[in-house]
């Protein structure tokens, strides 16, 4: 049976991508932001995952504000990346899993989340970043399953439907029969804000008291309606969805391995995490 290995979570700011392209590593700007992902990488060595879920939202690429679905999973072989610019080199394609897709759809289908199914799907710098930053060479030793959430146009999915989602996917994976060790990746924020009266807008109480709750206690966050988010995190700070999302498909004893914040990347607060997800008898026999 398929495994859920842990997770990692981190901010996709399309800078970091130009960062990483000028080779920005030891820059003092940079170098604290880049030196959260030591852990990951030793992390990464050490989980060994075959498979990436990853929970991410498009920035008006693959979808735009004609047609947007609140909930869309990618069930492709592979994912082509197009990115709008930024000075960010194209990526390669990154391999997909289409058969664990199907499997994930037709669960979240069961439990009622009538998602769009993509069996083609452009990705942009909130997938390829990520990944980039996680295998820095982009050798890309994982396949992933892309999982994207609306964080874009209003209405937006609430914290407690995303964790809702994250859920039925972490069970979906494990009762998945393939010999599988995957992770769950959530890409974007914290807080931050692209426009408007309050552009530039950071708040890093709110991300720590975000960063503290989701380990044990994901459900407290729940009480926060969307517009409440947005008042915390900033407009373009609800991309926490996806972190909510991912967390909720760790299905066991969560905890916290790795943390790393910095303020500020570009205009965000800039965030790195890594999760370890036990199941109750692995922890046991431990
Ligand atoms: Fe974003």
């Amino acid at each position: 049976m398929a495994t859920i290995v842990g997770g990692v979570a981190t901010t996709h700011v399309p800078a970091i991508g130009k960062a990483i392209a000028d080779k920005k590593f030891n820059d003092p700007y940079w170098k604290p932001f880049f030196k959260g992902f030591d852990y990951v990488h030793y992390w990464l060595a050490r989980a060994k995952p075959d498979v990436a879920v990853v929970f991410y939202n498009d920035h008006g690429l693959n979808f735009f504000l004609d047609k947007l679905p609140t909930f869309a999973v990618g069930a492709a072989n592979e994912y082509r990346s197009e990115d709008e610019g930024w000075g960010i080199p194209v990526s390669r394609t990154v391999p997909g899993d289409a058969a664990l897709s199907w499997h994930v759809i037709n669960a979240l289908v069961v439990d009622e989340f009538d998602v769009t199914m993509c069996q083609e799907m452009l990705i942009d710098h909130a997938v390829t970043i990520p990944m980039t930053l996680m295998w820095p060479d982009q050798t890309w030793p994982v396949k992933i399953v892309p999982v994207e959430i609306n964080t874009v146009q209003h209405p937006l999915p609430s914290l407690s439907r995303c964790l809702k989602l994250g859920r039925t996917i972490g069970r979906a994976i494990e009762s998945y029969p393939q010999d599988l060790r995957v992770m769950v990746v959530g890409t974007g924020g914290l807080s931050h804000q692209l426009d408007g009266a309050r552009a530039g807008f950071i708040n890093k109480e709110f991300d720590q008291l975000c960063m503290d709750k989701i380990v044990a206690e994901p459900d407290a966050l729940t009480r926060y309606s969307i517009h409440e988010l947005v008042e915390l995190s900033g407009a373009q700070g609800v991309e926490f969805l996806n972190w909510m999302a991912m967390r909720g498909a760790m299905t066991g004893q969560v905890s916290e391995l790795h943390r790393n914040y910095h303020i500020p990347i570009s205009n965000t607060a800039a965030a790195t995490v890594v999760y370890d997800n036990q199941r109750e008898g692995q922890r046991k026999a431990a």
